[in-house]
């Protein structure tokens, strides 16, 4: 358990929580996000659609992570850590399935390219 100083120097207790990103074990405050604890630890995890300061919606599905347990994937930007989560951020299926993510517009009728810009624009 960590301890930081609140409004009006008061303590305050941060709950850390155990992961494993990639193998590393971390230490992180509970309730961040997948994201913000690679970020924190020096991992590199894509984005598009996460900007600072913004809401994270899980949209473009480029930070998509392995849990280890679940056939599912993750998006890292809105998915909260828990204690002892194994996450794999760099695996070939999330390879493939970014790669797809990026092409994905790219083959897209225009019509659909001006619905996902004006998306991006909103967001
Ligand atoms: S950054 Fe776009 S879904 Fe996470």
């Amino acid at each position: 358990m960590l301890q930081n100083k609140g409004r009006g120097g008061n303590r305050m207790s941060v709950n850390t929580v155990k992961i494993r990103i990639d193998g590393s074990e971390l230490a992180v405050q509970e309730g961040t996000t997948i994201l913000k604890a690679a970020k924190a630890n020096g991992i590199m995890i894509p984005t598009l659609c996460n900007v600072e300061g913004l809401t994270a919606y899980g949209g473009c599905r480029l930070c998509l992570v392995e849990v280890s347990g679940s056939p599912k994937l993750f998006p890292a930007c809105t998915t909260p850590v828990s204690p002892g989560m194994e996450i794999a951020t760099n695996s070939d299926k999330l390879k493939e399935y970014r790669k797809a993510g990026v092409e994905l517009p790219i083959i897209m009728p225009i019509g659909d390219i001006k619905t996902t810009i004006g998306a991006f624009r909103l967001s």
